[in-house]
Formats: structure tokens, C-alpha cells, sequence
């Protein structure tokens, strides 16, 4: 075991856990932050997606011991009061359906307006693709980012 002092949603947070242990784990068992989903634990489906300085990252396959000062967030510390642009566009186009994989996708969607606030379609559905939907929502998810790019609040 070892401590780590992790900087999470702008708090930090202390927790003393085997090295090895995947950040999500320490999110979700931990510090009982259980926005941030499992899905496969293999890096495939986006499920777990967070963002790490920025850059929407993999939370299943990233150990504890690899985060150092690096600033996370998650689902739960993305705006405060639920109102990022991405979010309103979420609700604007009623993306979810079953909702397991719509953390994961707006993590993934707000980094890639953070980066680039204009995205092509091509742009959208490559980024987009890593984020597996077992209820098809692509359309409307595609749908949704474009209105966020669109409302010129992104900075
Ligand atoms: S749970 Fe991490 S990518 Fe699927
Ligand atoms: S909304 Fe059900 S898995 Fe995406």
C-alpha cells in the first residue's frame, strides 16, 4: 500500500491503495465518485473516460502510481452546478438512453471541444469512435456536440 495525495476535481484527496490500482477504482471504491463507469477494463469502450490535465484518458487502464500531481476530472467536478455546455446540449438533444455510457462520452466530447472548438464531423466521429454506445445513441450524441460547438461558450 501506499499514499497518494490526489488532486481531483479541484480538492485534494488521500488515499492509501496498492500502487497498481486503477484510477477508476480509486474514484469509484475510494472516494466514492461513481460518475466514472466500468465497462470492459481493457481500454475499449470509453465508459471509464476522464479527463487527466485535460486529455480525456482511459480511467481503467491508468494505476494510481502513474497520476503523480497530474489535475483529474471527472463527471461530477466537469461544471458545478451541471451546466457545461456539453451537458446542455446533452439535455437540449435528450441524448441518453440506458445512460452507462453518457459520462464517459461527454468526458470524451468536452475535452475535444476544449481542443477544438469547431470539430468537422470528421473531426467529431473520430474522436468520438474509442466511446462505445450499447444503445446507440451516435446520432443524437453527434448532434449534441455539434450544438455545444455551436454555442460559442467554450473556451
Ligand atoms: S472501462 Fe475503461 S475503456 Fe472500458
Ligand atoms: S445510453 Fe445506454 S450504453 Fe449508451
Amino acid at each position: 500500500m501506499a499514499t497518494y495525495e490526489l488532486k481531483i476535481n479541484g480538492n485534494t484527496h488521500s488515499v492509501d491503495v496498492d500502487p497498481s490500482t486503477p484510477i477508476l477504482w480509486v474514484l469509484r471504491d475510494h472516494l466514492q465518485l461513481v460518475g466514472t463507469k466500468f465497462g470492459c477494463g481493457i481500454s475499449q469502450c470509453g465508459a471509464c473516460t476522464i479527463h487527466v490535465e485535460g486529455n480525456a484518458t482511459r480511467s481503467c487502464q491508468i494505476p494510481v502510481s502513474a497520476i503523480g500531481n497530474k489535475k483529474i476530472t471527472t463527471i461530477e467536478g466537469l461544471s458545478k452546478n451541471g451546466d457545461h455546455p456539453v451537458q446542455q446540449a446533452w439535455l437540449e438533444h435528450d441524448v441518453p438512453q440506458c445512460g452507462y455510457c453518457q459520462a464517459g462520452q461527454i468526458m470524451t466530447a468536452a475535452a475535444l471541444l476544449d481542443s477544438n472548438p469547431n470539430p468537422t464531423d470528421e473531426d467529431i466521429e473520430a474522436t468520438m469512435s474509442g466511446n462505445i454506445c450499447r444503445c446507440g445513441t451516435y446520432t443524437r450524441i453527434k448532434a449534441a456536440i455539434k450544438t455545444a460547438a455551436k454555442s460559442g461558450s467554450l473556451s
